[in-house]
């Protein structure tokens, strides 16, 4: 259970690591993207460009907090309201960070539901990192709509993830695929950390009596990282976003198929 500074009251006799957890989460993420910096700075100077210091933002998929922590640190007068449906990501970032003195607000919902209405207050930014390609393009398509709604007039999303070239390029996607593998091959990713896995993380926070709770669940939610069949390509978010009334759309960022895109109201 949640008190309002959105630090979990302590449910388990056991003693939980919630920073360990964190800094575990940001070098399993970074053995992923080895420009996952450079991609956090380029969506928090978009959200400045476009909206100045002093926005209300929401963080879609937010997990344990990476780019909500880092936005926070970077805008002074900027709040942040954290969503994400994962329980054990939702109590590392709780309890790793707390509420920021009232700039961080936690929000339990799933991304396909109407989950603005439970968002406190006007919203001038959203913003989402390596979390939408987790939606089908149907789920993609009633987010954005929903998004239309909740974003105020002139507001903006900035989302960064890997967004595939669209099937209307076939020889292109294809060959972007093989320059990935040749990217990988000439610079290979430096673990981070431990250089945990995806699945390693998962074991190990499997393991931890104090989340046992969370890991259950999360069991019973059945909330898993899908297959990457059927994931939206650049063309779906760019035409999805366009039909739920995003006025400007644009790629402002890109390193083959890892994008940061930009949307106005
Ligand atoms: C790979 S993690 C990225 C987390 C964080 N944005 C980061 O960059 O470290 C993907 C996140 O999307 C969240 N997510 C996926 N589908 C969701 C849904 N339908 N509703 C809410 N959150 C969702 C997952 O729970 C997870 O926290």
């Amino acid at each position: 259970m949640a008190d309002n500074t959105g630090v979990i009251a302590p449910t388990s006799p056991h003693r939980v690591e919630w920073h360990g957890w964190l800094d575990r989460w940001e070098a399993q993420q970074g053995s992923y993207m080895p420009d996952r910096e450079e991609r956090f700075d380029i969506i928090i100077d978009a959200v400045q460009a476009l909206q100045g210091d002093a926005a209300h933002i929401v963080d879609l998929g937010a997990g344990p907090g990476s780019l909500a922590r880092r936005l926070l640190d970077h805008m002074p007068g900027a709040r942040v309201t954290a969503v994400d449906m994962d329980p054990v990501l939702l109590a590392i970032g709780r309890n790793a960070l707390g509420d920021q003195g009232g700039r961080l607000a936690w929000l339990d919902a799933d991304l396909r539901s109407e989950w603005g209405a439970a968002v406190e207050g006007a919203v001038d930014a959203a913003v989402s990192t390596t979390a939408l390609h987790w939606l089908q393009p149907h789920a993609l398509a009633g987010l954005y709509r929903h998004l239309a709604m909740v974003l105020s007039p002139g507001g903006v999303f900035v989302n960064g993830d890997r967004l595939s070239f669209p099937e209307a390029s076939p020889l292109i996607a294809a060959a972007g695929r093989e320059m990935r593998g040749l990217q990988e091959t000439r610079h290979p990713a430096e673990p981070v950390g431990d250089g945990e896995s995806w699945e390693e993380w998962w074991a190990a926070v499997a393991q931890d009596p104090g989340l046992a709770a969370e890991v259950a669940e999360r069991a019973r939610r059945h909330h898993d990282h899908p297959d990457h069949h059927h994931q939206a390509d650049l063309a779906v978010h760019v035409g999805a976003l366009r039909d739920a009334g995003f006025a400007e759309v644009e790629t402002v960022w890109q390193h083959l198929t890892d994008r940061v895109l930009v949307a106005v109201r």
